[in-house]
């Protein structure tokens, strides 16, 4: 039937087919082969450039404008799959068979019940609360509610963490670099399962993820019900993750359109390489912390203005710009005030990213029908062709994948405080699977940074202080 998902589908078979005509599809060798370890490259400030592991999740080249989930063009997986089937895909490494969907489908649907967790969160003043504070700490409650790491049986046993102590490795020597293993998670047991041809699902942490996937859908629909004055809803179990989560938010269950651009929106944020909440969670997760102090740390980056804070101040700048009309002037004066447009320019895309190409047209595809919505499209589209004119070839500034999601979620009725929790919402999926892959051969993360500072400062006596520092 040729309805309006149908619609959606079409928008990006079309959306990918351009980008392909537009973009090499061969891969570089010299990018994604197995590491030599100890490998050579060039890094930059904030470990640029720097290669810490290998991986088969997900890959990004930025110069293409491509991004890969184990394998799949994130056109395709936006055309045709559900955020349930690639969140199992970006975990397990292959796409679930209709039996697998099914049980991955309901422990989630089981877990999204939070009744303890929720009750502990509305013990505090969460409408008062910054949405991505009150998603951290209901994070940290859940692992009251679910967690074997707290009991004794979770615990890594001394034999396998023992080399994980910080003190066992080298550390302001130059670093060796070679493959080696401190830890590997639970290897005893894990070992056991590989020898029983068992996968992934059974290593410890896998039940935590799940849970972690559909709780911070519950926490964060909550969150935005009390930040509105209302009570938190019961989630739907006849509904699927995208339409349960704008359910549990708006209160109303969305159209087969509404849930389908939630799902997109959600599939297409699932991961992203090594990001800054990612690389965080990952950080955490190295030190044997557990997957519920991961997924707090990742939600503590992507709070940041320069990672998943951006769409929200997106919806502020157009609104501040208020027409089409007003764009050139606007954009002089930033320009000239050395301001970043936020929803622009990306650490690793220097070509137009991917996802901006899914979410423009499915924002002009909602405002069409939106008519309150109509002024702030073409006031972005207006932005997006001024800033191209302007930065795209002289610096490689293209919109990011911020600067439609926030009008794709206003048209969804969220709030744009929520935006960002919406990001962690979809983004813990991709957390929860590098943590599990890393944790398979994990090594504490260690870098450097350079001494630059001085020695052989004689000792000054706090009294003494005061005097000499006139
Ligand atoms: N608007 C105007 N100019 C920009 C922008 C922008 N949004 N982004 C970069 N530039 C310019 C810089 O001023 C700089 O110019 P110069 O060489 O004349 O000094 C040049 O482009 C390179 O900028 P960098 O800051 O070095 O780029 P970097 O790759 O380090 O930064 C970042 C990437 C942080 C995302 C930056 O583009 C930015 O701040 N964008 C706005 C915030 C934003 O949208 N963040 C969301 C990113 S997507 C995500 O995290 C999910």
């Amino acid at each position: 039937m040729h309805d309006e998902t149908q619609n959606i589908t079409d928008l990006l078979v079309a959306a990918g087919r351009k980008a392909r005509e537009e973009t090499s599809n061969t891969p570089e060798p010299e990018l994604t082969q197995p590491v030599q370890w100890p490998v050579t490259c060039t890094v930059g400030p904030g470990l640029e450039g720097a290669i810490a592991c290998e991986s088969k999740i997900g890959y990004v080249n930025g110069a293409k404008g491509w991004l890969i989930y184990r394998g799949y063009d994130i056109f395709d997986l936006c055309a045709h799959a559900t955020f349930e089937e690639v969140s199992y895909l970006l975990m397990h490494g292959t796409l679930p068979t209709v039996k697998q969907l099914k049980t991955f489908k309901n422990k989630l649907v089981q877990y999204r019940f939070l009744n303890a967790t929720l009750r502990l969160l509305m013990g505090f003043e969460v409408e008062k609360m910054n949405a991505m504070a009150a998603l951290r700490l209901g994070t940290n409650l859940m692992r009251q509610e679910f967690t074997f790491v707290d009991q004794e049986e979770g615990r890594p046993t001394t034999v396998d963490a023992i080399g994980a102590d910080e003190d066992s490795i080298p550390m302001e020597t130059a670093p060796r670099g070679e493959r080696q293993a401190i830890y590997e998670f639970k290897r005893s047991r894990m070992a056991a399962k590989k020898r029983a041809g068992q996968q992934l699902e059974d290593a410890g942490g896998i039940e935590a993820c799940y849970h972690l996937i559909s709780g911070v859908a519950t926490l964060t629909a909550a969150i935005a019900r009390v930040r509105q004055g209302h009570m938190p809803i019961e989630p739907d179990p006849e509904l699927s993750h995208a339409a349960n989560l704008l359910y549990m938010i708006t209160g109303q269950r969305p159209s087969p359109v509404e849930e389908r651009v939630m799902d997109i929106a959600l599939i297409l944020h699932a991961d992203h390489g090594m990001n800054a909440s990612t690389f965080s969670s990952m950080v955490v997760a190295s030190t044997l912390s557990d997957v519920y102090f991961s997924v707090g740390a990742g939600i503590a980056a992507l709070n940041g203005p320069l990672h998943g804070g951006a769409n929200e101040q997106v919806i502020r700048t157009l609104d501040e710009i208020g027409k089409p009309g007003n764009v050139k002037a606007w954009l002089d004066n930033a320009l000239n005030k050395k301001i970043k447009i936020a929803g622009f320019g990306h650490r690793v895309y220097k070509a137009y990213d991917p996802r901006a190409r899914i979410l423009g047209p499915l924002a002009q595809f909602l405002v069409e029908r939106n008519e309150g919505k109509k002024t702030l499209f073409q006031t972005a589209h207006k932005l997006e062709g001024e800033v191209s004119t302007r930065l795209a070839a002289q610096k490689g500034i293209f919109p990011n994948v911020d600067f439609y999601s926030g009008i794709v979620y206003s048209c969804l009725g969220i709030q744009p405080e929520m935006f960002t929790p919406i990001f962690a919402v979809s983004r813990v999926s991709g957390w929860s699977a590098r943590v599990l892959e890393y944790l398979q051969n994990n090594r504490i993360f260690r870098p450097r940074a350079m001494y630059t500072g001085e020695f052989n400062n004689a000792f000054v006596p706090l009294a003494e202080r005061d005097k000499r520092s006139h």
